[in-house]
Formats: structure tokens, C-alpha cells, sequence
């Protein structure tokens, strides 16, 4: 089992999530990160951190938002790893919670 990040982070990146992950599995995008599924261990500590509630156990991600699962598991083989928290992208408060943002992802 691993945790997915999911729509709501995209043009938000809050970052929240880094800071408490023990093994450091999130990988930074331009506008997203993703959780390596090979690395997550599972531990849940990252799910309240996150802000805008873009994060969900892989079992529990909504209907309309399982192409993330692989959308992880792809990028956090090409995108660099993130371990510190740092600002939220300059326009996050005004994105967050606006649907169908798979299409602003930037690679
Ligand atoms: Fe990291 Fe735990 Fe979140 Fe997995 S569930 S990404 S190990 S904080
Ligand atoms: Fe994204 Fe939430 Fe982390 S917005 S960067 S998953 S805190």
C-alpha cells in the first residue's frame, strides 16, 4: 500500500507533506509533487498535513482521480527528490480546490 498525491496539490504545492514523511519519498515537479510508492511505508502522517487534501491512501482514492495512482508511480521515477518544505507556489490559495487540474500539470 502507499499514499497518492492527487489533483488538489497541482498549482498549489504546499509542501506541508515533505516535512513529516520519515523516508522521504515525495518528488517535486514544477507544479506537483508525487509519493514513491516503492518508498512509502505507509505511515499516514503526511494525509493531514496536506492543505488543500490532495493526498489519499491508495485504496481510498476517489473514482474521478485514479489515473494519479500511476501518475505517482511515473513521475517519482523522473522528478528530483524534496525533503524540506519551502513556500507554496504564489498563486496557490487562489487554485486551491479548483477541479480538473490534471490538465495544468506541468512535466
Ligand atoms: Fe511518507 Fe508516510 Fe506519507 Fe508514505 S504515508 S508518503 S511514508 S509520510
Ligand atoms: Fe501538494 Fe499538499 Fe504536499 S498541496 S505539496 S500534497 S502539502
Amino acid at each position: 500500500m502507499t499514499f497518492v498525491v492527487t489533483d488538489n496539490c497541482i498549482k498549489c504545492k504546499y509542501t506541508d507533506c515533505v516535512e513529516v514523511c520519515p523516508v522521504d519519498c515525495f518528488y517535486e515537479g514544477p507544479n506537483f509533487l508525487v509519493i514513491h510508492p516503492d518508498e512509502c511505508i505507509d505511515c499516514a502522517l503526511c494525509e493531514p498535513e496536506c492543505p488543500a487534501v490532495a493526498i489519499f491512501s491508495e485504496d481510498e482514492v476517489p473514482a474521478d482521480m485514479q489515473e494519479f495512482i500511476q501518475l505517482n508511480v511515473e513521475l517519482a521515477e523522473i522528478w528530483p527528490n524534496i525533503t524540506e518544505k519551502k513556500e507554496p507556489l504564489p498563486d496557490a490559495e487562489e487554485w486551491d480546490g479548483k477541479k480538473g487540474k490534471i490538465k495544468d500539470l506541468e512535466r
